[in-house]
């Protein structure tokens, strides 16, 4: 096989066997075919786009690329949940106890990872000793016997991916859906998930900035999900503005905490309760996602989700005391507050913008050499539809540093108000089967 006539073959949009798309993503991932190849055929795949044959072909050979996870240890159907992406999300920090809490394992991979705040590790770190370097079996062996366990990203997980994604940026060729549905996927398959919950975001913080695009990436998931084997469902989320109210780590471990008690924001509440059914479902603990979420509910309200997250917390490392006392928490050394310029309505929060924000405090990684500070942050005082006086704080803002003017200007620019009464957006859009 030469990959010339393969490129000629996509170029003229006709689809590739199985064996081709592994020749090439076996003699990439080996070194033996050269980014330029790679580069004309990602372009080729741009614009002649892929089968759902193809996407599930690419899909597994990325997944073959190096090692994966195996999870068959593990008793029951493992459902794992990824989210493409937004502003302020704590929704795994508060799924991963909620479901193990109802019997359902939870064995999560998760990575630090660059954006506005850290990745789902860093912000379990904001919890004194907790710590995710474990083996895997100790890792096993903490999902069998408290049903929720997180370890640290692999290195060698899905080599293939990392490679086509870098070249892929710098090709203008990361805007592709099948190439990003089969990116997504392959890493979820990889990390050993029997079943795939999908909360794809759309809005101005979100990878899809519009909803039909957001549909048509899900599609091709929950395609390529259905057609490997692995039962995958698609929830389709407003990301236009933050979720929540807490954007920055120790801010939103406790804002996690929050919702496990009950006493969370309404839409984090709302699409933890949304996903977390549809985990619960998958993971065949329910017969119907009412039955599903009626016993996420309870264990909410009896505090047995909030004492799995202790258990969790405790057994690998962390003071789980911390659930009582946020004090012990990274705290920051000032607080400031944003104040309304004029009254009206909250007509916009930008989630990208006030990431942005964030990200100025020191909440996230620009570069993957960043040195995150856990404690700083911002906690929205409102949200779109809300009525607001002039003066009222629209924003606190948690820094270490005194000079908070470039911040605060950025957030200016993120939050507009409006004379007019505003709706507040909806939550769930649509649903992916
Ligand atoms: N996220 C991924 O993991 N892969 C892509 O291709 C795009 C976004
Ligand atoms: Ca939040």
């Amino acid at each position: 096989m030469r990959m010339v006539d393969l490129i000629e073959k996509k170029r003229d949009g006709q689809p590739l066997t199985k064996e081709e798309i592994s020749f090439i993503i076996d003699g990439y991932t080996k070194g033996e075919i050269p980014d330029y190849q790679i580069s004309a055929f990602t372009m080729a795949v741009f614009f002649q786009g892929m089968t759902a044959q193809e996407r599930a072909d690419l899909t597994m050979a990325m997944v073959h690329s190096g090692e994966t996870i195996d999870l068959s240890e593990i008793e029951g159907i493992k459902v794992d949940k990824h989210s493409t992406g937004g502003v302020g999300d704590t929704t795994t920090l508060v799924l991963a106890p909620l479901v193990a809490s109802v019997g359902v394992p939870v064995a999560k991979m998760s990575g630090r990872g660059l954006g506005h705040t850290g990745g789902t590790v860093d912000k379990l770190e904001s919890v004194p000793g907790f710590h995710v370097e474990i083996t895997n079996e100790v890792f096993i062996h903490l999902v069998n016997k408290n049903k929720v366990a997180v370890i640290g990203q692999s290195g060698n997980l899905t080599p293939a991916d990392k490679k086509l994604y870098s070249l892929r940026d710098v090709t203008a060729t990361v805007n592709s859906i099948p190439l990003i549905a089969s990116s997504i996927m392959s890493k979820k398959i990889a990390a050993g998930a029997d079943a795939i919950v999908l909360d794809v975001k759309t809005g101005a913080g979100a990878f899809m900035k519009d909803l039909e695009d957001a549909k048509e990436l899900a599609k091709a998931m929950v395609s390529i999900g259905n057609n490997v084997g692995r039962q995958t469902i698609a929830v389709i989320t407003d990301m236009s503005q933050p979720l929540g109210y807490a954007i920055g780590n120790s801010l939103e471990v406790q804002e996690a905490i929050d919702t496990l008690k009950g006493e969370g924001p309404s839409d984090l509440e709302e699409l933890c309760l949304t996903l977390g059914s549809q985990m619960v479902y998958l993971a065949k603990k329910a017969d119907s996602l009412d039955q599903a979420k009626s016993l996420l509910i309870e264990s909410i309200k009896s505090g047995k989700a909030l004492e799995t997250l202790k258990i969790f917390l405790s057994a690998q490392g962390g003071d789980a005391s911390v659930v009582d006392d946020y004090s012990k928490l990274p705290q920051a050394a000032h607080t400031f507050e944003l104040e309304a310029k004029e009254e009206g309505y909250v007509s916009e929060m930008i989630a990208d913008g006030i990431g942005t924000a964030a990200m100025l405090l020191g909440a996230g990684r620009a570069t993957k050499d960043s040195v995150i500070d856990l404690s700083v942050g911002l906690l929205l005082r409102k949200k779109i539809g809300e009525k607001v006086q002039k003066g009222d704080s629209l924003v606190t803002l948690f820094s270490n540093q005194e000079d908070v003017e470039e911040v605060k200007e950025k957030l200016y620019q993120s939050i507009k108000i409006s004379p007019e009464i505003v709706e507040s957006p909806k939550l769930v859009l649509d649903k992916i089967e």
